[in-house]
């Protein structure tokens, strides 16, 4: 697909309207820089023309439970059009589903929906997760859902690509009567590697079982199809996402599910707002969505803001924006191949396995928290490190290079990091440019071609924290809230 001019300048015109590109940190060899933020998988920054509509309408806002002054018709009719929008940019038929938020991001929401899974079939006891999957679409499932069933990953020489569709087959086959649903993430937050869901969807249908799709990295990245009216067979039944990790941190997670499987169960949170009247002993609960499952004052500005970067978004349309950002993924992928130090994790080939947002990665012999901590300190590129709450699938990864390589470097540095493995990952998101991923790749090389100059500058804490020996920036000058407050009486 080539993207149009018209396309093109909505891309140039979007791309440098995110708070934070300009934000600058003084680094350890005495240089103050702009920090260069490849960290979007764990939170995206914020978009101004959502920021700037909530700040407008803040002038508004008033509680959506209240009925009769300006400001809570104003906040009432925009927290409604929040829902319809959301749905819209899903493509989720609003006769078929209802979007509710949730509170704390996409973990709310899969808590959620494995407990209405389990009450809406209480006959079914298992849950189908795949391997690589965030440890909120994986724990909830074990703790509320029954008993739950990892299944494989697609093998290419020994990296994982997508889930294994005759593998699911067989496991559904095997269980047909007792899988209760299919639990998937869309995109892996650890490789970025996008997973068939559509295809998963049919597949768990055949046998009965419905599909829950984590959609905390796609929202932001590809286009999602909830219902596909050619295709019913591959209707997603439920799916949840974040919108701090879709350009507006603050704002709550979401649900988005069929209202027939809502309507067969009493809501899993009860309180004000979600019912037509209650008595001392009883209480009527109100068939209206989203009231029905959102108990409680919502996040209504969040709600307003999130809603407000999707309508953006889908001006320039999401097709256009996955091409754009394939693009700077395989540029990326493509650079980071030319270290031969560096090692990608996952299948890199992305006409084999298409990925999103994420690539995760270690220089060879060095420990991933001591890549993170040069790249921040030295470079200003923040970057995430760790096992990024995905350890099965990350564990899996590592278990045969970098653990062998540490054990060859008899240093005090790379002992410590034993205890504690993972791997780095740089993420992108829309304001990312080929700029940013060159001055990756050139930190990369200067990492691995300097390795014990840097060495020498650090030590590593019992929990396996890097510290540079001599620059200690102190937060408080960096940025300070107190300062802010002080300022309030000047
Ligand atoms: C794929 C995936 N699922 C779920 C989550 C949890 O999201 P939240 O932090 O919004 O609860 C994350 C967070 O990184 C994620 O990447």
């Amino acid at each position: 697909m080539t993207i149009s001019s018209k396309s093109q300048a909505y891309i140039d015109r979007l791309k440098p309207a995110f708070i934070g590109l300009d934000t600058t940190y003084p680094l350890a060899d005495g240089r103050t820089t702009r920090r260069i933020y490849l960290d979007s998988t764990a939170s995206t920054l914020m978009f101004r023309p959502a920021h700037d509509a909530v700040e407008a309408y803040y002038r508004h806002y008033a509680n959506t439970h209240s009925l009769l002054h300006f400001s809570a018709k104003i906040s009432t009719e925009l927290y409604h059009w929040a829902h319809e929008r959301i749905l819209h940019f899903l493509h989720a038929d609003p006769q078929d589903y209802a979007c509710f938020f949730t509170g704390s991001g996409a973990t709310a929401g899969m808590n959620r929906m494995a407990r209405v899974f389990r009450d809406f079939r209480p006959d079914r006891d298992t849950v189908l997760v795949s391997l690589m999957e965030h440890h909120s679409n994986d724990l909830p499932h074990r703790k509320h859902a029954g008993q739950v069933i990892h299944t494989p990953l697609d093998n290419h020489d020994g990296q994982p690509g997508c889930i294994r569709m005759d593998a699911l087959e067989q496991t559904l086959r095997e269980n047909r009567d007792r899988i209760n649903y299919v639990a998937v993430t869309g995109v892996s937050n650890v490789t970025g590697i996008i997973n068939p869901i559509y295809r998963v969807a049919e597949l768990a249908h055949r046998f009965g079982a419905l599909v829950l799709v984590d959609g905390a990295q796609m929202v932001a990245h590809l286009p999602v199809f909830i219902s596909n009216p050619d295709h019913p067979e591959q209707n997603l039944d439920a799916f949840v996402f974040s919108g701090h990790k879709t350009y507006v941190p603050g704002s709550p997670g979401v649900v988005i599910c069929r209202k027939d499987i809502l309507r067969a169960i009493e809501p899993e949170e009860v309180g004000g707002g979600m019912v037509e009247r209650v008595f001392v002993d009883r209480y009527l609960i109100t068939d209206k969505f989203p009231d029905r499952e959102e108990a409680g004052t919502p996040n209504i500005p969040g709600a307003i803001g999130l809603a407000t970067a999707l309508d953006i978004l889908d001006r320039v349309g999401m097709d256009v924006l996955y091409e754009e950002e394939s693009d700077l993924i395989s540029y990326a992928l493509e650079q980071m191949k030319t270290i031969p130090t560096v090692m990608v994790y996952g299948e890199t080939n992305m006409n084999i396995c298409p990925r999103a947002a994420s690539i995760s990665f270690n220089i060879y012999g060095l420990d991933h928290g001591f890549t993170a901590a040069v790249l921040n300190d030295y470079h200003n590129i923040a970057v995430r490190n760790e096992c990024f709450c995905a350890h099965p699938y990350v564990e899996e990864m590592i278990k045969d290079d970098i653990p062998a390589e540490l054990h060859k470097k008899e240093n005090i540095l790379s002992l410590r990091a034993k205890l504690k493995s993972g791997m780095v990952r740089a993420s992108f998101g829309l304001y990312n440019t080929r700029e940013d991923v060159d001055s990756l790749v050139n930190a990369l090389r200067d990492i691995s071609d300097h390795r014990e100059t840097y060495q020498a500058l650090y030590t590593v804490d019992e929990d396996g924290n890097y510290r540079h020996t001599s620059f200690h920036p102190v937060l408080g000058q960096l940025f300070s809230i107190h300062k802010l407050v002080d300022s309030v009486f000047e």
